[in-house]
This record gives structure tokens, C-alpha cells and sequence, in this order.
């Protein structure tokens, strides 16, 4: 092929990616509000148990829940749905992110508790389909992501809003091989993906009670997408004048985060997809690991709720699904009860959390048989609850 037939044929697909693009665009602006459950008579919660250790963590998670709001299970308010079809295997099989007929079942649903799903990557038996995560949280517009990470004794505090369904991430799948030596990727950001990300950052603070905003970006280097959601930080921030607004570049934010003398003072952090992604695992660790975070991806309509670590396969073809921890995707529950409105629900499994697995501490997890079993320690917790 001549160089200009190369030229012309990504310009093709560039074209395509940007139509998709400003199709996003116009769906953004007729967004309505927040659903507000309050005024819901039902609350369907989907539970896709997911692969691997999955299904074993979920469904203890699953319990945990069920036994906090066993009233509002047994007036019928609130429905717990079991999912089945997000595996590996069916996602390979029909070829598909996230089977169809499994997309349109949870549609049905309010929110979502979603075990982990195995993301394919080159030299995997499977095919590279797009990751179940990432295509669900594009599908439902999940546009945060809200990690917090808590370290009381350390004084650490953190709630990061991770931008969701845009950046790195918008098109991550859709890169053009220009030439067999030129590749390239696209990083996506628009208007209202940036405000919408940002004012729930802000209004998340202001209701709060927190006084510091960050945003995180590589401004400098990155000019037009990291420049474009900086200006609108600072534009969104004369909203909230009693809110102190500053802003890191990626790279210094990541040594601060390890600097125990600084650490300490940030709050509130935004940032673009990709950062949110890499910073999170990390804040994640001072406080024990991916295995002990919750993540909560929330949209206007839906809202799912996940651990932030992996399927761990090997822990299942040895047969150890059973030790696996299901902290962090218990974790993820108490953020979805207290998202859908029970909060006092949340706050006694936050509590509960605490007593079993820092200051208690009766039972340990090692994720062998060498420690308790994720069925035990949902016994223990709701022990434990009882007991608060
Ligand atoms: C996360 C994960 C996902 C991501 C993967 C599994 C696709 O790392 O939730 O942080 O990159 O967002
Ligand atoms: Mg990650």
C-alpha cells in the first residue's frame, strides 16, 4: 500500500471513533439528574457473581447484605437478583464484553454488586474481548468511580474520583495500526464528562464536611484533554469558594502519596481515568492492599459496586476459592447500601468491618486452610453486627 492509502484508511477509522464520540456527547447533555431511591417502592439489586474467586466472595457478600436489610427483603422493598453469565467463558464463547442477553437482565436492576471478571490480555487462551468492567461501566455511563481509603490511626483519609468512561479508557480498545510500525491510541475527553466528574468530586466535599479539593493531571505534557479538565476543575471550583481547590501533576502526586508528613492532607481527589486507575491501587496498599478496597461506580441512573482486585484464577484451580477474602467485595457492599440509602446499615457493617478484621481480629484470612474460610468470616461478622 502507498502511504497515503495507509493515511486514508486510519483517517477513516479516526472518523468513526469521532462520530461515535460526539454521539456520547449529545446522550450527555439529556441527561436528567440522580435517581433518587427514597422514592422508590422496590430496589432490585443485581448480584453477577463474576470468575474465578468471584462467586465464592459475592455470595458471602450477598449474605452479609441480605442479613442487614432482612426487614426490607421480607416487605419486599428490597429484591437481591442473581445474575448469572458473566464468566470468561460465555463472554468468550458469544464474543462479546458482556453477553447481551446478561446487559439487558441487569438493565432491569438498580444497582449492581459485581464480583471480579477476568480481562483478557494478548497470549490469553481466550479472545481479546473488551474488559466486562470497563464495557459496563461505558454501557450503564458509570462515570465515577469513588474509592476511599481509610487509615485512621495514620491520619489518612482519601476519596478519589476516578473519571470513568472517558481518557485512556473511552476508546482503549479501538487504537489504529497505522502501519505494521505505527500504532496509536486515543485519549478522549469532552466537556461534560469533565464537569459532571468534577461537581461530584465538589458537592461530594461540601457535603462532607471535607475542605480540600485536588486534581490530578500531566497538564503539562499532556495539553489538550489534561488542560481541558484542569480549566473546568478551576471553573467548577468558584462554585464552592469555602472549598480550597489545588492541583498535582500524576507524577509528583504518587511520591506525595508516600510522604507520611503530606500524605495526610489531602482529601478529595479528582483525576482522569487512567491516573485514577494507577493511583488507587497504590493508595489502596497503605491500607492493606487491593484485597481490603471497595470501589463504587456511579452513574445517574445505575450504580454497580465492585472489589478492586482480580478474579485470582489460580486461587480456584487450586481450590482455595473458599479461603479467599471477601473483605473487599464486602466493602463494596456497604458502599452500595449506604448509596441506595441505608446508611445506618453501612456504617454498623463499617463498624463490624472494623472490629473483624483490625482490633478483634478473632478469625485470619491467608487464602489457604491455613485461615478462615469467607464463609466463616461473614459468620463472624454478622456476629458481630448482631452484637453492636
Ligand atoms: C480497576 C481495574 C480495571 C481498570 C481493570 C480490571 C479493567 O484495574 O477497576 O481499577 O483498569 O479499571
Ligand atoms: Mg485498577
Amino acid at each position: 500500500m502507498l502511504r497515503t492509502e495507509y493515511v486514508e484508511a486510519a483517517k477513516e477509522r479516526f472518523g468513526q471513533l469521532l462520530a461515535e464520540q460526539l454521539e456520547r456527547v449529545e446522550k450527555m447533555k439529556g441527561q436528567g439528574d440522580f435517581i433518587d431511591y427514597k422514592s422508590l417502592d422496590r430496589i432490585i439489586i443485581g448480584v453477577c457473581g463474576g470468575d474465578g474467586i468471584g462467586p465464592a466472595i459475592t455470595s458471602q457478600a450477598q449474605r452479609v447484605l441480605e442479613f442487614l436489610l432482612k426487614d426490607d427483603v421480607k416487605s419486599g422493598r428490597v429484591v437481591f437478583r442473581n445474575i448469572e453469565g458473566l464468566t470468561i467463558e460465555r463472554r468468550a464463547a458469544e464474543n462479546a464484553a458482556i453477553p447481551p442477553a446478561v446487559l439487558e437482565e441487569i438493565k432491569k436492576c438498580h444497582v449492581i454488586l459485581k464480583g471480579p471478571t477476568t480481562t483478557p490480555r494478548k497470549g490469553d487462551p481466550w479472545p481479546n474481548v473488551e474488559s466486562a468492567n470497563v464495557a459496563m461501566r461505558k454501557e450503564l455511563d458509570l462515570f465515577a468511580n469513588v474509592r476511599p481509603v481509610r487509615i485512621p490511626e495514620q491520619g489518612i483519609d482519601w476519596t478519589f474520583f476516578r473519571e470513568n468512561t472517558e481518557g485512556a479508557y473511552a476508546v482503549g480498545s479501538k487504537g489504529v495500526n497505522v502501519t505494521e510500525d505505527l500504532a496509536v491510541d486515543f485519549t478522549v475527553v469532552t466537556s461534560q464528562g469533565c464537569e459532571r466528574i468534577i461537581k461530584a468530586a465538589f458537592e461530594y466535599a461540601k457535603n462532607n464536611n471535607k475542605t480540600r479539593v485536588t486534581a490530578v493531571t500531566k497538564a503539562n505534557i499532556i495539553k489538550t484533554t489534561d488542560g481541558k479538565f484542569l480549566d473546568i476543575f478551576y471553573e467548577i471550583a468558584k462554585d464552592y469558594p469555602d472549598i480550597t481547590a489545588d492541583d498535582w501533576y500524576i507524577d509528583i502526586m504518587t511520591a506525595k502519596l508516600v510522604d507520611e508528613k503530606r500524605r495526610k492532607d489531602f482529601q478529595v481527589v479528582v483525576l482522569p481515568n487512567l491516573y485514577g486507575d494507577i493511583i488507587t491501587d497504590e493508595a489502596a496498599e497503605f491500607q492493606g492492599g487491593v484485597g481490603t478496597a471497595g470501589s463504587a461506580n456511579i452513574g445517574k441512573r445505575y450504580a454497580m459496586f465492585e472489589a478492586i482486585h482480580g478474579s485470582a484464577p489460580r486461587m480456584v484451580q487450586e481450590g482455595r476459592e473458599k479461603y479467599a477474602d471477601p473483605c473487599s467485595i464486602i466493602r463494596a457492599g456497604a458502599m452500595l447500601l449506604s448509596h441506595i440509602g441505608y446508611a445506618k446499615e453501612a456504617e454498623k457493617l463499617y463498624k463490624a468491618l472494623d472490629i473483624c478484621t483490625i482490633t478483634e481480629k478473632k478469625l485470619v484470612i491467608t487464602g489457604r486452610d491455613t485461615g478462615a474460610t469467607g464463609e466463616e468470616f461473614a459468620d463472624y461478622l454478622m456476629e458481630t453486627i448482631e452484637k453492636l
